[in-house]
Parts: C-alpha cells; structure tokens; sequence
C-alpha cells in the first residue's frame, strides 16, 4: 500500500481489524443486532415455470416458497429462481431485491441468463416491513408484542436471515455451483447483502451496490449521511445498541471495515457512484483499504482517491466507481459479472 493512501486512511483513526469471530461480534452487538436463530424445520414448495416462456426458452422461473419453523412458530416467504435451462452447474446470483418483478428494469434477469448465471431474487418487503413495526413477518415470529432486546436483529439481519434460507434452497439444487454463490444488493439492501456473506461462509461472492452509511463507508471521517442521520430516519434497520453512537462514532469499537473484512477469506466488491455524495464514494473506497490486510490477496488500487471508471478487480477486495447519481445500473451488473468471472 502506498504512502497517500496510508497517510490518508491514518486520519481515520480506526480500530485495529480483529479476529473474524470477534468482528463479527461486535458488529452484531453494536449495529445490526444478532442473525435470528436457523428454522428448526424447513421445506420448499415450488409452482414451477410461473412465467410462461421466459427467456425465449433459455431459462424457467420457479416462483418458491420457503416454509419455516422458528420459535415454534410458522413463517414462510416467497421468492423467484431463474435457472438457465443449458446443461451444467451455474454460478448464482442471490438478489436481495428491492421489488418484487422478474423481470424487473433493475435486474436485467434475461442478460444474466445469458451470461451463464441462474438469479434467485427475494423482495424484502415478503419477509417483513421496511419500517418500525416489528410486530409483521419474520418480526412478528420473533418478538412478543414487537418489543425487541438492545442487541436483538434488526431489519437489516431479518433479510440477511432471509437470503441465507434461499442459500439453503440453492443447496437442494443440483444444476447450481455451489463454489459460485454471489449475494448482492444495491443500497439498504447493499448493507444487507455484505452483512449476509459476513455472516455466511457458503457465499463465496458479496457485491454492495451504493450502499454507503452503515454499509461499505467508513463512518469515522464521512463527508456523507452520519450515524446519527440513518439512525433518525431508519433506526429499524439496526439493532437498538447503535443509538449509542449518535454523534459519538469515535467510540464506535469497530467501524464499517470490519464488515468486509469479515468476508475475507472471500471476496467482495465495492460499486459506488461518483454522484452519491449520500453514500460517499471516498469513505466507501477507504473502507476497502482499511480490510485489506484481512485478505491474502487485499485490495489493489492506484496511490489516489478514486476516479469514475477506476476498476479494481485484481485483489480479493474490488472496487468500481461508476458515472452517476444512486441507482443499481447494468453497467453496475455487468462489473460485478466481471469480478465474479475474474475470480471463479
Ligand atoms: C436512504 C438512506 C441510505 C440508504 C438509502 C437506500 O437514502 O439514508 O442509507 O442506503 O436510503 O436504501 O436507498
């Protein structure tokens, strides 16, 4: 790592990395809240080819549904698996989704079809709301009167939960590679795909599109949304330990390079927007040099802050930083298609 850099990322005044065990602990403790417990009983029902003819042929959608036991209580979700009809096993795409179409304008389903990947899309909003009731879907399974502990999940975790029980579906799949599981997610959904492959060791791929606060940006020394910011207006996301650090990131014991290093030993991409000054693509692009060591092939960059169209894809870390404003676009799929290629 070169000298700019370094000096840069000193002023940060981060926490050492730890052990994975130990930030993965942390982190549950103090933002997300803890993975809800695995269902004690779990089955699939599949209506299969639920859109006649998709992808010329290329391709069947099953529309699943996953049926869960937790708590000893009964949950069950839906969710869409494209499974690219050629022979052979295909590397998968688990999208945490934030609509519910396929296909849908923000995932291209056909063009990744054809670039060889089956996609199993969940919409959050099946699994429980994007807001502060905790008393609905998987909240409501897990709460008694939708009272949470400090370090019980957050919203965010409840989806991470949700995506590791498509995993679990990917599983029973012969055609898939299992040595390929990508989860990805742009945003909210972008903290949440990183949290899931943190968490998960069965995803071999993370990719966060845009994700910035609270997700791929250093908190400490932002120039975009704060602690306190995400925690007013979406303090559901996390669990209620993270109110701590309103205003008081540099008593945070962690801070967001402790996500992706908690994927390492792995891989995870990076997207930013060079418009989304929200997510802030500088804190976003440090927060990769920050993990770097977690990784034995840590992040390959150039000795600058990043520029649009800068690609990192060489190390175990990658980051791209594409025109524009905060939106998952196909040139973000169609890198993110690139680092997965590069790597499998
Ligand atoms: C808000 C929020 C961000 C979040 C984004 C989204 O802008 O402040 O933290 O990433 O919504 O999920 O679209």
């Amino acid at each position: 790592m070169n000298k700019n850099l370094n000096e840069l990322l000193a002023q940060r005044n981060l926490p050492p990395l730890k052990s994975r065990e130990e930030m993965l602990d942390i982190l549950c403790r103090e933002e997300y809240g803890f993975l809800p417990p695995e269902p004690t009983e779990l089955k699939f029902t599949v209506e299969e080819k639920c859109i006649p003819n998709f992808c010329a042929g290329n391709a069947v959608a099953n529309r699943v549904t996953a049926h869960c036991v937790i708590n000893g209580k009964e949950f069950s979700f839906p969710f869409i698996a494209v499974i690219p009809t050629k022979e052979g096993k295909h590397p998968f795409f688990i999208h945490i989704n934030f609509r519910p179409d396929v296909p849908d304008r923000y995932m291209p389903t056909e063009e990744l079809v054809d670039n060889g990947f089956a996609v199993l899309s969940l919409y959050y909003n099946d699994i429980t709301s994007d807001g502060g009731d905790f008393t609905n879907g998987l909240a409501g399974v897990l709460f008694e009167n939708g009272k949470r502990g400090a370090e019980d999940a957050g919203k965010i975790a409840m989806w991470a939960w949700a995506a590791q029980r498509v995993m679990d579906y990917a599983q029973t799949l012969p055609c898939l590679d299992l040595d390929c599981a990508v989860v990805c997610g742009h945003s909210r959904l972008g903290k949440t795909a990183l949290f899931t492959a943190a968490t998960d060791t069965r995803f071999k791929f993370a990719y966060s599109n845009d994700s910035g606060c609270s997700g791929d940006a250093l908190a400490r020394g932002t120039t975009g949304e704060t602690v306190e910011q995400i925690v007013d207006r979406f303090p559901f996301w996390f669990c209620e330990n993270y109110k701590k650090y309103v205003k008081n990131e540099s008593a945070m014991p962690y801070d967001q390079h402790y996500l992706l290093a908690s994927i390492a030993p792995r891989f995870v991409c990076v997207g930013s927007a060079s418009k989304d000054w929200w997510a802030d693509p500088v804190s976003q692009f440090m927060t990769c040099v920050a993990a770097s060591p977690a990784f034995e092939n840590g992040f390959v960059c150039d000795d600058r802050l990043p520029q649009v169209d800068d690609k990192y894809f060489d190390g175990n870390i990658g980051y791209q930083m594409r025109e524009g404003l905060h939106y998952f676009s196909r040139k973000d799929w169609n890198r993110l298609i690139e680092f997965v290629n590069k790597h499998r």
